[in-house]
């Protein structure tokens, strides 16, 4: 077992047992993901989704990973733009998130030139310089190492590609912050009692978005991996924010 800890929600766990607890939220709660994630947001996520899927601005014959890919909203954004040429792989740890992903895409069509692998953000098994754009939306907080998951990442992608972080972040404004906090911490995890059958969950769900690091904070993890002209958007006051940078 390892020395070292990490966090998991507020609680401290060895940096070894991470990934395992990680992998008990998504499979209790893969069934009700969708619907949970609707309800939690009234149905916000699509925007911060829809902006992300504008913003990395896919073109047909590209080569696009999508990361922690879950039920494939992202990733079905990207195969529509994708118009059948170039390449999408999916990824994801947990196989009951992206068998889910695996479904979706299949309903709508998205066939043929999709690929999915089941694999750790950290140790992405792809080819350096291979993507033109690569994306994590809502999971680099649930990443035992995330500056490992980011520097996978930009190993993956090709010079003059594109990274695009989709992530919960800290409120700008005070007034927004107490509100949220006073949302999250109580309605949520009754609304995954009551939804999903598992409060605890959920519980990790809004601990662990207060333990990610600020919009700031990112952006310098993401320089250090290698990335450069790193930005970020705030979404919603802040409570989602969108970075982007690129290898050169
Ligand atoms: C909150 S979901 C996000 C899914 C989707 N990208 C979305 O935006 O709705 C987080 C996903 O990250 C995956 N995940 C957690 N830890 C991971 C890791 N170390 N490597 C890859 N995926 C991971 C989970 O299995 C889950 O599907």
């Amino acid at each position: 077992m390892s020395d070292s800890k990490t966090h998991f929600g507020n609680r401290k766990v060895p940096e070894d047992r991470k990934a395992s607890l990680v992998a008990d939220v998504f499979r209790s709660v893969a069934d009700k993901y969708d619907l949970m994630n609707d309800l939690m947001s009234f149905g916000i996520h699509r925007l911060w989704k829809r902006y992300a899927i504008q913003r990395a601005a896919v073109r047909p014959g590209q080569c696009v990973l999508d990361v922690a890919a879950g039920t494939a909203d992202l990733a079905k954004g990207f195969a529509h733009r994708l118009r059948g040429q170039g390449a999408l792989v999916v990824t994801d740890i947990n196989d009951a998130m992206l068998e889910l992903g695996r479904q979706e895409l299949t309903d709508a069509g998205l066939v043929g030139n999709v690929h999915y692998v089941r694999c750790d953000a950290e140790t992405l098994p792809f080819a350096e310089n291979k993507f033109d754009v690569a994306s994590i939306g809502f999971g680099l907080r649930n990443v035992t190492r995330q500056q490992r998951a980011l520097e996978s990442m930009y190993r993956c992608l090709r010079p003059g590609g594109r990274v695009l972080i989709l992530e919960f972040s800290h409120p700008t404004l005070d007034v927004i912050r107490k509100l949220y906090d006073v949302y999250s911490y109580n309605a949520l995890p009754k609304l995954g009692h009551w939804v999903a059958g598992d409060e605890d969950s959920y519980r990790y769900l809004v601990e662990s978005i207060r333990r990610q690091p600020p919009q700031d904070e990112l952006a310098d993890m993401m320089t250090e991996a290698g990335f450069e002209r790193v930005y970020y958007h705030n979404l919603s006051g802040g409570i989602v924010a969108l970075h982007m940078g690129c290898k050169l």
